[in-house]
């Protein structure tokens, strides 16, 4: 095959993977209905299975499939099953921490916790965000049985399991350091960078291709490889993902365009327009941003000042350099290679994507 047909046929299977997990996704949740009549239950389990197969990239399974082939392991419906335990485990997270960040959109809708409420009676908020969590829970518990009965290798299945239990811990502590980081007064942009690295890196791009590779029996090389790939293209997934959560359009990516800024997430560009603000800059921003009644004006003036300072135009320079930095780490790695023309592709995905 010639270098184009072989980068043809990897964006052709990449398409199909997705849709396949969706498959694998809607046919797991087939299996385990509500395990009660009660019409409330009921609803929630139709919420959640709403959540997971609508809308979403599938960067994770994707992902993992890839890391499956690159190590030689062949197309599968099992892989696919195993890879789609990683989107079980992502709309886990992403109830979570919808609900931490209270955040009122995701993929274009309301957030699970938002659409749980009961408008009108008291307790409606609490109640939507313990409801939210129940469900959370419960994706995070179906992510386990998904991948252990996707019909892969058992030999190979403890591996695959001790990756994906490292993942799991390893975003955990992801989000409690982002968490952490906002009851402090200072932004700081090496732990900026350490939380970008556990909340999203690890268990979006490394960990995920490690789980696949160990699947097929990748040897530790590759695995290592996986890794030099994996963290600074997920580095840079992030830190796309804070430009667009301030400077995105969010018909594109379902998501608020202030939720940051209300918030006063302490992000690696937030960090970046403090390092490279004036006193009056750097008072202004510390002054509107972390405000939950922030309007759309004020959140305008901090995009300006984000501008100005240089902050935007530095954070995708990091951008730039750590996706060089992982398509290097690519070209090193000894693999199958419409595997890895397919992360090649992923990679560009990832980093100039508009949703
Ligand atoms: C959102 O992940 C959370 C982050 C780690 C930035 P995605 O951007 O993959 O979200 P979906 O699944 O496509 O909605
Ligand atoms: C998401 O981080 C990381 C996880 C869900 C584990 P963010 O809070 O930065 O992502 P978005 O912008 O809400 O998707
Ligand atoms: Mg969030
Ligand atoms: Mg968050």
């Amino acid at each position: 095959m010639t270098a184009e047909a072989v980068e043809a046929s990897a964006a052709r299977t990449t398409d199909r993977v997705r849709l396949r997990v969706e498959g694998a996704l809607a046919g797991f949740l087939n299996e385990h209905a509500a395990p009660a009549s009660d019409p409330d239950v009921l609803e929630g389990y139709r919420l959640l299975r709403e959540f997971v197969l609508s809308g979403g990239k599938r960067v994770r399974p994707v992902l993992c499939y890839w890391g499956w082939r690159g190590a030689g392991g062949p197309d599968s419906d099992e892989i696919v099953s195993a890879a789609a335990a990683l989107e079980l485990c992502h709309a886990g997270l992403l109830i979570h921490d919808d609900i931490m960040d209270a955040s009122e959109l995701r993929r274009g809708l309301p957030t699970v916790h938002r659409r749980l409420e009961r408008p009108g009676r008291a307790g409606a908020e609490p109640f939507g965000r313990s409801a939210a969590i129940l469900l959370g829970v419960l994706a995070l518990a179906w992510a386990d049985e998904l991948l252990v009965t996707s019909g892969t290798d058992p030999s190979r299945m403890r591996d695959a399991y001790r990756c994906f239990s490292a993942m799991r811990t390893e975003v955990i502590a992801g989000q409690y350091l982002d968490i952490l980081a906002q009851l402090s007064d200072e932004i700081d942009l090496e732990r900026a960078l350490t939380v970008v690295r556990y909340k999203t890196a690890k268990y979006t791009v490394e960990r995920p291709l490690q789980i696949g590779g160990a699947l097929a029996g990748a040897d530790q090389a590759l695995l290592d490889g996986y890794s030099a790939f994996g963290l600074p293209l997920g580095e840079a997934f992030q830190l796309r993902d804070d430009v667009l959560g301030v400077f995105g359009d969010p018909e594109l990516t379902g998501k608020s365009v202030t939720d940051d800024l209300r918030e006063g997430k302490h992000t690696v560009l937030i960090a970046q327009t403090l390092a490279g603000a004036s006193p009056a800059q750097r008072q202004a921003l510390l002054s509107r941003h972390g405000d939950p009644g922030l309007t759309e004006e004020q959140a305008a003036e901090l995009r300006q000042i984000i501008v100005e300072t240089g902050a935007l135009a530095r954070v995708e320079a990091l951008i730039d350099e750590r996706a060089e930095q992982a398509l290097a780490a690519l070209r090193g790695c000894s693999m199958e290679e419409e595997a890895r023309e397919a992360l090649t592709l992923m990679a560009h995905r990832l980093t100039r994507r508009e949703r």
